[in-house]
């Protein structure tokens, strides 16, 4: 790997976690568990039936519960502890398994399952147990927490730091997502732009394939753990 490389961006997808038993969003079927993604990741979706979607990502929280992190994880982990410069890894996964596998040079951009997002304050409070509607915000008071999962139509978190890692970065490897949700498909594009070299790491090519400079195919739980040791040789 080039010796020049000094800031390392990672976004990551639900591809990653599939090794550890997780579903993927887009299945063959183009559901989510069972779920058309507009009835549980949309707020209009949590204003017409807030039991359905409130379950829902109760049943995903539970989940954690019986998974682990994977080699990718690990791998992800190991370089966050031993990489000198500047990494930043962006997921679009709201499971816990790269910060459980030790990351934490990290970014939720699209919420966290043991969170909860009060509607009423803004307050963000760490939540482990169910989510029923309408559970008291602890730092307001109101009953206004749900999920703290950004819908579509919301803005992912923390865009400016990514968009500025982004355009310092000398490396972008996306791992584990089909690059069709905006603005995370674009991130490639940025990173291109201002001059990064991009990877891609997947088991088949993405949406956004023809952007990458070199596109890598197979389980991620292979992929990611080579590329670290190449990164750290
Ligand atoms: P998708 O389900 O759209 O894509 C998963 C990707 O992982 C696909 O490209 C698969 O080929 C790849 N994949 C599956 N198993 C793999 C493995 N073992 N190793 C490597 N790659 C594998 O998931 P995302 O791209 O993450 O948004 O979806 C993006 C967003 O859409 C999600 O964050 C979610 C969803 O709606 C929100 O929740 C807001």
């Amino acid at each position: 790997m080039n010796p020049d490389i000094r800031t390392i961006v990672i976004l990551t997808g639900a591809g990653i976690s599939a090794e550890s038993g997780l579903a993927t969003f887009r299945g063959p079927d183009g559901l989510w568990e069972g779920h058309r993604v507009e009835d549980v990741c949309t707020p209009q979706a949590l204003r017409r039936d807030p039991a359905l979607v409130h379950r829902f990502y109760d049943e995903r929280r539970a989940r954690l519960a019986q998974v682990r992190p994977n080699a990718a994880h690990e791998a992800l982990a190991a370089l966050d502890r031993a990489w000198p410069g500047e990494l930043l890894i962006v997921t679009q996964n709201v499971d816990d398994l790269h910060e459980r596998a030790g990351a934490t040079r990290l970014i939720h951009m699209h919420g966290e399952l043991r969170s909860a997002l009060c509607a009423a304050c803004g307050a963000a409070v760490a939540w482990e147990a169910g989510l029923p509607p309408g559970s008291i915000c602890p730092g307001c008071g109101q009953p206004a927490l749900r999920p703290d999962i950004v819908f579509f139509g919301e803005m992912p978190y923390d865009m400016d730091r990514i968009e500025d890692a982004l355009a310092r970065a000398d490396l972008f490897v996306s791992v584990g997502t089909s690059g069709a949700v905006y603005p995370a498909a674009g991130f490639v594009q940025t990173a291109r732009h201002y001059g990064a070299r991009t990877i891609e790491l997947n088991l088949d090519p993405s949406a956004g394939s023809i952007w990458f400079d070199e596109s890598r195919m197979g389980p991620a739980s292979l992929l990611v753990p080579a590329l670290v040791h190449e990164l750290l040789a």
